[in-house]
């Protein structure tokens, strides 16, 4: 905490509370309220949390006016470059890039933990052949907890270890599991031989009848994907788990709630809406339509993978995955796909047009990402599982760092209550 206040003064009593800021090492400060109540008898009133630090991080930076992201202090397009996913996972787990032993180590523990029991295999049998694939994932990783009880202790820091290359390990699995069920395919187990983003084509594309060799374009661009997908500090659904976890619940079931509140629309659901919305749109002559629609305050309709409560200016990631298409598409001979062509010409028509400047509208990492999902075979439902796999190493960070944090609570808001004052129950018969 700096020595720096802010002087709050009662307009009704004139009562003075010098409110202190918290400084971070980068980024606005915040202002400490928890004392507010009990000095002055007010709560803050912050909808969607805009204005509001829930915690203290070393995970993530974003500065949304200048479009910078940075995993434990380093730029996402050095990340993106240079990194891979399974090494960006140590550094988000651990906070310092690996040296080649600690990486050698933690690549062994994630292939260790691959395969799921047998019996958890089997709940997939339960599901009807089209649930919603992001219904079978979050139940089935809410489940693990009944089967994985040396690493359910949140107490216990080799449990916490244990949890993390677990769930790492194996949601790929589960999110394979998820499709071949959806295609009435025969599962196929992990091969511990091979890296993540392979592991996962294989266990996604492989049939038993035929031989199946990896594409290492396909697996470059889906690892490259992961590694921006990984983190993005205290989003919707990192925050819905570091709040299920604040209660004590065991990690399976905080996760499990990360996966449910990623689901929506307006956060990781949004890449299977783009996809859904470009095939609405269909063609360049409909994009005024549409973005007359996305205008409209009568119309729900909002152009999806646009906007974003942080950035004000280009999603990084989005930059990184428009560059991708382009290179990604060429080397797997889908270089003329029409829905590029189509998102492009549609960024270019929103861009320029003053609603969406005026609010700082630019397109965000949803907007580009299944497109390349589509490009590499997989089904528009699974885009956001794909987004799911990525994230639960953010997801597992926040949730390890929020236990270790000395200001963990309970997370437990207050509101501004508008019902009815204090009135007597009236009997039935006096109700008319
Ligand atoms: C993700 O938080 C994260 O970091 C999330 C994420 C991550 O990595 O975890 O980055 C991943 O969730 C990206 C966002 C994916 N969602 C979408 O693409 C859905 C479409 N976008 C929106 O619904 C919206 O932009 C949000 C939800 C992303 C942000 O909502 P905010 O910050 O609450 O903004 P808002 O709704 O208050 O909008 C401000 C204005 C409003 O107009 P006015 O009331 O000022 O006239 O902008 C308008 C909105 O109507 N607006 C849009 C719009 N997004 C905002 N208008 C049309 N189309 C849109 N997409």
């Amino acid at each position: 905490m700096s020595d720096k206040t802010f002087e709050l003064v009662n307009p009704e009593t004139g009562k003075k509370t010098a409110l202190p800021v918290h400084e971070g090492s980068m980024g606005p400060g915040s202002i400490g309220v928890t004392g507010l109540f009990k000095e002055q008898g007010v709560f803050t009133y912050d909808p969607g949390f805009a204005a509001t630090s829930s915690c203290k991080s070393a995970i993530t930076f974003i500065d949304g006016q200048e479009g910078v992201l940075m995993y434990r202090g380093y730029p996402i397009e050095q990340l993106a470059g240079k990194s891979n996913f399974i090494e960006v996972a140590y550094l988000l787990l651990y906070g310092e890039l690996p040296d080649k032993s600690s990486l050698a180590g933690f690549d062994e523990q994630i292939r260790y933990h691959t395969m799921i029991n047998e019996s958890l295999l089997r709940f997939f049998n339960g599901f009807h052949y089209d649930a919603h694939p992001m219904a079978m994932v979050s139940s089935v990783i809410c489940s693990m907890s009944a089967f994985y009880h040396d690493s359910t202790d949140i107490r216990n820091a080799n449990h916490r270890e244990t949890f993390a290359h677990r769930i790492i390990a194996k949601i790929p699995t589960i999110a394979a599991a998820a499709y071949k069920h959806s295609q009435g395919q025969p599962f196929i187990y992990p091969s511990n031989d091979l890296d993540y983003c392979s592991n996962l084509l294989r266990m996604f594309f492989a049939v038993p009848c035929e031989s199946y060799e990896v594409n290492p374009v396909a697996a470059r661009a889906l690892d490259l994907l992961f590694i921006l997908h990984a983190d993005h500090e205290q989003n919707a659904s990192t925050s819905t788990v570091r709040i299920a976890g604040s209660s004590d619940s065991n990690p399976y079931a905080a996760i499990a709630a990360g996966v449910s509140s990623l689901w929506g629309p307006a956060h990781g659901g949004a890449n299977e809406a783009v996809l859904k919305m470009l095939n609405e749109i269909g063609s360049t002559k409909n994009i005024p339509k549409f973005v007359a629609r996305a205008k409209d305050k009568q119309d729900p309709f909002r152009l999806m993978g646009f906007g974003h409560r942080v950035y004000k200016n280009y999603d990084p990631r989005a930059t990184l995955i428009r560059e991708m298409c382009h290179k990604v598409l060429e080397e797997l001979g889908s270089a003329n796909e029409p829905l590029l062509e189509l998102a492009m010409a549609l960024e270019e028509v929103a861009l320029e047009d003053e609603y969406f400047v005026k609010r700082n509208l630019y397109p965000n990492v949803d907007f580009y990402s299944g497109i390349i999902y589509k490009a590499l075979g997989i089904p528009t439902s699974m885009f956001t599982v794909m987004f799911a796999i990525a994230r639960t190493v953010g997801w597992v960070a926040h949730w390890q760092e929020s236990l270790e944090d000395p200001d963990r609570r309970i997370g437990r808001p207050r509101q501004v209550y508008i019902g009815p004052t204090k009135r007597d129950y009236v009997e039935l018969s006096q109700r008319g």
